[in-house]
């Protein structure tokens, strides 16, 4: 069965840019991305490695740790994170994993359980399922999943928001709309009875249907 969101994330340990690891170890309290690579000197790849360095202080800010995994042995890791810093401005600032024995991918439903071998033997291409990112919470549950193909730069910037959402609606019974952003209105969630929505918002709440009851995120952060 493949992942999906609920499902408790694979645990692994494994060889990294910072050391080995222990997956679920290394997340402890916080929450996580991990973000999948096919192969080491990659221009996509490259792009969104260097862009990950720039932004992980936003990532710290909302307590998320965030990791790099790719399909090649570690030695080749040093390499790749001195052109990343070259080309982009920025080194890699948390670890990347070298996933040469293809372990964490097939754990994470990224490559079929068969392959084996030399791993740089294998083309980009030949890992090209390898470009998922997964948000993963303190409670070590998948939060979210996401696929892009080979040739479209992920947008790391919807992965913070998303996150935003994620922790708002951990704490507060609230869902966050189309294209939502923090500060702006949120909906109350569907398990909150009206008579329920009425203790935590006694000022009410605008509703275009019974059923869409919206109220700012100020007062359901305050609720
Ligand atoms: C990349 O440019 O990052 C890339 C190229 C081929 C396959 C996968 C990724």
């Amino acid at each position: 069965m493949a992942l999906t969101i609920g499902d408790t994330a694979p645990d692994f340990e494994a060889v990294t840019t910072e050391g080995t690891i222990n997956f679920h170890d290394w997340i402890g309290d916080s929450w996580a991305v991990l973000f999948s690579h096919p192969r080491n000197f990659t221009p996509v790849c490259t792009t969104e490695l260097g862009y990950m360095a720039k932004i992980e202080p936003d990532f710290a800010g909302r307590n998320t740790k965030i990791i790099g995994i790719s399909v090649d042995p570690i030695e080749n890791h040093e390499q790749w994170a001195d052109d990343i810093a070259e080309t982009q401005g920025s080194a890699p600032n948390y670890p990347i994993i070298a996933d040469s024995d293809f372990a964490v991918a097939k754990a994470y439903g990224m490559l079929p359980a068969d392959v084996s071998g030399d791993p740089t033997e294998r083309t980009p291409a030949d890992n090209q399922t390898v470009r998922n990112v997964f948000v993963i919470g303190p409670d070590k549950k998948i939060k979210l999943i996401l696929v892009y193909p080979m040739t479209t730069g992920r947008n790391f910037d919807e992965v913070l928001r998303v996150i935003d959402s994620l922790q708002l609606t951990a704490n507060h019974k609230v869902a966050t709309p189309v294209n939502w952003q923090p500060g702006e209105d949120v909906i109350i969630a569907g398990s909150v009875s009206d008579d329920e929505a009425k203790e935590k918002y006694p000022d009410g709440w605008e509703a275009p249907r019974p059923w869409m009851r919206i109220v700012s995120q100020e007062k359901a952060e305050a609720s």
